[in-house]
């Protein structure tokens, strides 16, 4: 390839996207003027399957109440559970109180300062680690998440299927090939954000905007006109589906019963309604008088990553002393408040939404 056409000249592509991120990159994003590792940790965890849009006022609730990483880590389970409510990923506040946590246990309250170490942590993989390294301490060390994974296999013209670990080492290899070469301090916060910033606006998986990006003039998917053939990747997600119903059990004060669910599989570690496969275990968990009154309301689909849940609410009143056969406690309006619940479970129960309205 002659050296003007070569994407991989050294230096080229970095320089290119740095100095596009100065100009048309973002730069009011609340997480961005810091080099404080642990907000650079917390919005890049919240951002790993969530929009910028969503991630915004999570982040900023969450380091209101918990300021720096030893607030975190003396904090329940429960509350940052709470907090968490809604962003979905629910492994991702189990791991970021465990990281916390560790970083007070292990590393003295300060994270560690290169990406080696950060991987070392619950919930920071290598994309994660770089990109709190690169942002924090400059380090030269390359992010691949999807939108970046994008970018380059287009620029390069990548074809190797990604679902195959031997192409995605070898496209880390080349996306650290691609990093600054100098200017290490300035360039590598920089060109971190500048090459998300352009899988984020211009380099889309739809319609991309070829004609504005600055690496047009030596993209190998844009010459050969099909930048959406990029990036490959063969293996799709099995999705799979369920049928669950919830008891929503009241009492006369307008308790409901909740149980915690498990620590592993769906809503792990979350509180919420019993859970059921059919609706007969559900009514056999009803004492006897009370199954005739339950009323079933408007079944719902919610969807997860790998899973659609078909919702089936059953509503019903219990008496006093009347009890529900399911491991569990009454929980009032400001127990509600504080527990971490499914984001679906809180829409059901919360008082706006009305009996028999689906969330
Ligand atoms: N996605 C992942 N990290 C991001 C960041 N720092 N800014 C914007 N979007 C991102």
């Amino acid at each position: 390839m002659p050296e003007a056409l070569n994407p991989c000249a050294p230096g080229w592509a970095a320089q290119q996207v740095v100095h596009w991120q100065a100009g048309h990159g973002r730069h009011d994003l609340p997480w961005q003027g810091t080099r404080d590792p642990y907000r650079v940790w917390l919005s890049e965890i919240m951002l790993q399957q969530t929009q910028v849009a969503a991630v915004k006022q999570y982040f900023a609730r969450f380091v209101e109440r918990f300021p720096d990483v030893q607030a975190l880590a003396s904090a329940s389970q429960d509350e940052v559970f709470a907090l968490w409510a809604g962003l979905g990923y629910y492994s991702r506040a189990r791991n970021l109180h465990a990281c916390a946590q560790q970083v007070v246990a292990l590393h003295g309250g300060r994270f560690p300062a290169s990406a080696a170490l950060l991987q070392t942590l619950p919930g920071i993989g290598r994309s994660t680690a770089s990109a709190i390294a690169a942002f924090c301490f400059a380090e030269r060390v390359a992010i691949l998440d999807g939108n970046v994974k994008r970018v380059l296999t287009r620029l390069l013209g990548f074809a190797g299927d990604l679902a195959e670990p031997r192409n995605e080492r070898a496209l880390w290899a080349q996306a650290t090939e691609l990093l600054p070469q100098d200017h290490l301090a300035d360039r590598m916060p920089r060109y971190t954000q500048g090459v998300m910033d352009l899988g984020a606006t211009v380099c889309t998986a739809r319609n991309p905007s070829c004609l504005i990006c600055p690496l047009r003039e030596r993209c190998v998917a844009r010459s050969a006109g099909q930048p959406e053939r990029y990036p490959v990747k063969t293996r799709k997600l099995k999705r799979s589906s369920a049928s669950w119903w919830l008891l929503w059990a009241e009492d006369a004060q307008g308790r409901i019963w909740l149980t915690r669910r498990p620590q592993t599989g769906v809503w792990a570690g979350l509180h919420c309604l019993p859970v059921f496969e059919s609706s007969e275990t559900l009514l056999q968990a009803l004492p006897a008088p009370q199954r005739s009154s339950a009323t079933l309301l408007t079944a719902f689909t919610h969807v997860l990553t790998h899973k659609d849940l078909l919702l089936h609410p059953v509503h019903v009143l219990l008496g006093a002393g009347q009890a529900v056969d399911a491991e569990g406690f009454w929980a009032g309006a400001a127990d509600l408040d504080r527990l971490g619940l499914p984001a679906p479970v809180r829409k059901l129960l919360s008082p706006t939404s009305g009996l028999a309205t689906a969330p």
